[in-house]
């Protein structure tokens, strides 16, 4: 009997032989063969490491919760349960609570979404149930799926559940590239496989932390309606800008060519689940089919209390606060890159969590993160975020949750690990323990 592998791989490059199970795991052979398709993300598996407190945590994208009004939320909690509490502690409507749904269209025109009817919002279990539905919806095992490179490791996961193939098109600091869009249409088409749709992050981008310029976004929807490919819209971040409220969603310009997903997971706060998708009419009905079938219905408790929230609570000064504060946290960010890694590059956000690094060449983010945990911080490998494990030359350093000293401290850290690297690489031409082919573990 063999041992299980460890990247959830296929019989053949195990060397397993049907219905032998392994020790681990019995059932091994029973299981869908989307099942072996189901991986850990890089960032899940860091949690234990990171949570020490000593290490600075420069890796995860939780929301900093410090600043919400946790009394307020009680008082209402209590009350929509007294009051209320026959309807939030029963099934609701599947496609979610009418009342909610309004108030997200409201939550929408923020993002130049005017007009929007309320029966195109489908309320899901964050967004990251929206992202699951639609591809479930649309993708057979082997079609492909544009993303920006890189994009988000919870998306590229779910893609990779699902069977998919991704192939990355390139972005620079305006977002992704409408030539290289049209040239990877082309490409991928020519070499006889489908286009099911492409995803993309338009605001203060997870991991890029860049924003698609105002010029760009409506000549992406023209390239994607001419082509024929519906666009994924994922907009998590759109209202947590530095300086102003998000440019106009892509959907905006092209509402029967965009499924568009939003979440007050960042917003306000991801504990009650709640996302939505906004979606053109016919693919709206089938989302709510998707969803009624995968869990009945989203939480009624918490759509109920995010509806009261919306409307008995000034959330838009809450989101300001939000701003300011994630706005001092990436100043500390910047300015302690600029005095301690010169040797290196990183993108300049105007909003969300993330900036993006760019080693110095023949550094290895991935083979380096031991170290850095030895060190004391910790980080995001690039190559989480690439769908073949490329990007090891990048790292995701996240400045939400840490305080602005924590984040000068752990950048400090950081550096004397890349210093050494980098000597050690200008010595030698390669750094310490990348020789076992770190960075390609799918
Ligand atoms: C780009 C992006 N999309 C979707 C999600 C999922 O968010 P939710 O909490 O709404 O499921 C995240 C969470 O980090 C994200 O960064």
């Amino acid at each position: 009997m063999t041992q299980p592998s460890t990247n959830g791989d296929n019989p053949a490059s195990s060397g397993r032989t049907p219905a032998q199970g392994n020790r681990l795991d019995p059932w091994y052979d029973v299981y869908a063969d989307r099942a072996h398709n189901l991986r850990a993300s890089e960032i899940r598996a860091l949690f234990s490491v990171v949570s020490r407190p000593e290490v600075v945590s420069l890796a995860g994208g939780m929301p900093n919760l410090k600043d919400l009004p946790l009394d307020r939320l009680a008082a209402s909690a209590e009350k929509l349960i007294r009051n209320h509490g026959a309807q939030a502690m029963q099934y609701g409507s599947g496609q979610g609570w009418e009342v909610l749904r309004e108030r997200i269209t409201e939550v929408m025109t923020y993002d130049g979404i005017v007009g929007a009817d309320p029966d195109d919002v489908v309320v899901t279990t964050g967004s990251q149930q929206a992202l699951d539905l639609v591809t479930e919806l649309f993708v057979n095992p082997g079609d492909v799926i544009l993303a920006e490179a890189p994009s988000y490791v919870g998306a590229l996961g779910v893609f990779h559940a699902r069977q998919a193939d991704v192939v990355h098109v390139a972005m620079d600091e305006h977002g992704i590239i409408p030539e290289a869009l049209v040239e990877t249409i082309r490409d991928v088409r020519a070499s006889g496989r489908t286009i099911k749709f492409i995803y993309i992050i338009p605001n203060y981008h997870n991991p890029a932390g860049v924003t698609l310029s105002a010029e760009r976004r409506p000549i992406i929807a023209e390239i994607c309606l001419r082509e024929h490919v519906l666009i994924v819209e994922d907009n998590p971040y759109g209202l947590l800008g530095f300086h102003s409220d998000p440019l106009p969603a892509i959907a905006s310009y092209s509402p029967e060519g965009v499924v568009y997903l939003g979440s007050f997971s960042k917003m306000f706060a991801p504990g009650f689940r709640i996302g939505w998708a906004y979606a053109p009419h016919a693919i709206r009905a089938k989302l709510v089919l998707a969803l009624e079938s995968a869990i009945l219905c989203p939480s009624m408790v918490g759509q109920m209390a995010i509806a009261d929230y919306l409307s008995n609570y000034d959330w838009y000064g809450q989101v300001k606060s939000f701003r300011s504060m994630y706005a001092e946290r990436c100043r500390a960010m910047l300015t302690s890159l600029e005095e301690y890694m010169p040797s290196c590059s990183w993108t300049v956000p105007d909003g969300g969590f993330y900036t993006w690094v760019t080693l110095p060449e023949g550094l290895d983010a991935k083979a380096m993160l031991p170290r850095a945990v030895r060190a004391q911080v910790a980080y995001v490998s690039g190559t989480a975020f690439f769908y073949d494990g490329t990007g090891s030359n990048h790292l995701r350093l996240s400045f939400c949750y840490p305080t602005p000293e924590e984040i000068r401290e752990g950048v400090r850290r950081l550096s004397t690990v890349v210093n050494t690297e980098k000597e050690i690489v200008d010595m030698f031409g390669t750094a310490s323990g990348n020789e076992a082919g770190a960075g390609s573990d799918r």
